[in-house]
């Protein structure tokens, strides 16, 4: 159980690619019903995560398995990135891609907002083992987060709002190289090296998409 539950991001692409393909228009509608929805469980897991820190109770939080891995693991925050990495990567006006596309701002806002409990919960740990990857892509993505919000986006010239936009690229490279490192260095259960493959897996999918469908494309009628 314990080793199919460090899987947890990687299974939980499916069940959050089902909700966006068939309660896709719900969640659009509703956006900030869920932003909110998700800001009050953040909140709660994070006061969770700092009264943990803190030894406030005898409770080791892990104990709560699934809401563990998906809320203070960050496999939550997961699942959603690589829905919102792939909505950039597929054939234009595909079926995948028109279906994430409509919903990419909302995973990205509600992926952040459940990043916060993992960051609260781990944030001394990833310091004192001097691997800042996690940080930076967090750092990286304070920005995105503010100005994915349409009020704030208006008020922005569309050109800049692209280029700032542009460093979710290099967030996503921090999030690779942050589960990278952890599963190289700082797990030894023996299935470390099967997420490590997986991880690498949808990076390395990710890319070749990427490259297949808009620089190759670009350079031909270049
Ligand atoms: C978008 C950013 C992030 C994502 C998607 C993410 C996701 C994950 C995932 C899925 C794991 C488990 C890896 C595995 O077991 O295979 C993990 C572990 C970890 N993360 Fe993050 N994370 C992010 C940001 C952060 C930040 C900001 C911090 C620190 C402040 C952090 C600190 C850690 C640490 C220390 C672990 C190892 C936990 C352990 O082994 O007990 N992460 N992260």
């Amino acid at each position: 159980m314990e080793q199919l539950l460090s899987f947890t991001g990687l299974i939980f692409i499916i069940p959050v690619a089902l909700f966006v393909t068939f309660k896709g228009k719900h969640l659009h509608r509703n956006e900030y019903t869920y932003y909110w929805t998700a800001g009050a469980i953040a909140l709660v897991a994070t006061v969770l995560s700092l009264l943990s820190l803190a030894g406030a109770f005898g409770f080791d939080l892990s104990r709560i398995h699934l809401v563990y891995q998906l809320f203070f693991q960050g496999h939550l925050t997961f699942s959603l990135f690589v829905l919102v990495m792939f909505a950039g990567a597929f054939r234009h006006k595909s079926k995948p891609k028109i279906t994430l596309m409509r919903v990419r701002r909302e995973m990205a806002i509600l992926g952040f907002i459940f990043l916060i409990p993992h960051a609260a919960f781990l944030l001394t740990t990833a310091l004192g083992a001097w691997n800042p990857t996690g940080t930076i892509a967090l750092l990286i993505m304070i920005p995105l987060f503010i100005t994915s919000f349409p009020r704030i986006r208006k008020k922005m010239n569309s050109k800049k709002w692209r280029s700032l936009h542009k460093w979710a690229y290099a967030a996503y490279a921090f999030i690779y190289a942050h589960l990278l490192t952890i599963n190289l260095i700082a797990q030894d259960d023996e299935l470390r090296h099967v997420r490590f493959f997986l991880y690498s897996l949808i990076f390395l999918v990710y890319v070749l998409m990427k490259y297949n469908y808009y620089i190759l494309p670009e350079r031909k009628e270049a």
